[in-house]
């Protein structure tokens, strides 16, 4: 494992409009407990992370029935308007105990289903990486593009040979991780991941190949899925 410290950022201030709960779906619960404190238990117990920051939605009154909520490990701090506000709100809330080389793991709270192997997989890969990386799945299915419209019709089969989906973490140098995403926002680039604030800074992240079952729940039917995958490992 790499000799910098090692942070962990879990935005978990959205509101979950796509899942239609009753609440965020993060407090949704699998097997009697909520979607954050899996996710949180499965970071902390494989990688030696020196803390933790978790962004919560203003609004949030779910938190303190959490068992993150007792742990010594995790601080948390309030989020923003957009997925990259809750991240930047969550560095900027470290800011006096990192250091500006120390890696930051971003991970979305609604990734239950990350694999112990594969965090340990993204660190080891990127310790000596001048830029960071994410882990990414190659994508499996034959893609096609669009054309406008209600009912669209196949406009192209789209070349899925190069094509990745980004997943979390995303691992990156603190300073450089703070910089891309000011930079994005003030050039108003949208940014949905931490990947592509760097990109658009210049960088090139690595793609470390991970798992395609970590996936983010998202929409209600993703619920069992994520219990059906939690139960196998
Ligand atoms: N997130 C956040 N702050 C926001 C929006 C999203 O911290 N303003 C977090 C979510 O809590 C989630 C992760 O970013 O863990 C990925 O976002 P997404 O899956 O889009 O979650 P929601 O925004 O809650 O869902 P939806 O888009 O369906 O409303
Ligand atoms: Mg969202």
């Amino acid at each position: 494992m790499t000799t910098s410290k090692l942070w962990l950022v879990v935005p978990a201030a959205g509101i979950g409009q796509r899942m239609r709960a009753e609440c965020p779906k993060q407090y949704l619960r699998i097997d009697s407990r909520f979607i954050l404190d899996i996710t949180l238990s499965r970071l902390l117990d494989s990688a030696p992370f020196a803390g933790c920051m978790v962004a919560l939605n203003a609004a949030d009154h779910w938190w303190p029935d959490t068992e993150a909520s007792t742990d010594s490990r995790i601080q948390t701090c309030t989020g923003g308007a957009e997925r990259s506000d809750s991240v930047r709100a969550a560095l900027l809330a470290l800011a006096e105990q990192v250091a500006d080389d120390d890696w930051v793991l971003v991970h979305d709270a609604a990734r239950p289903c990350v694999h112990p192997g594969d965090l340990v997989k993204l660190v080891e890969t990127l310790s000596d990486h001048p830029v960071g990386g994410l882990l990414a799945a190659p994508v499996a299915d034959t893609l096609k593009k669009a054309g406008r419209g209600a009912n669209p019709e196949v406009v192209e089969t789209v070349d899925r040979g190069r094509l990745w989906r980004a997943l979390t973490p995303q691992m990156f140098r603190y300073a450089a991780l703070v910089d891309a995403l000011a930079r994005a926002q003030e050039s108003g680039q949208a940014v949905t991941d931490e990947s592509s604030a760097m990109e658009f800074s210049g960088n090139m992240p690595l793609l470390v190949e991970g798992r395609p079952d970590n996936i983010k729940v998202t929409v209600p039917a993703d619920l069992d899925l994520a219990g059906f995958i939690l139960s196998r490992f």
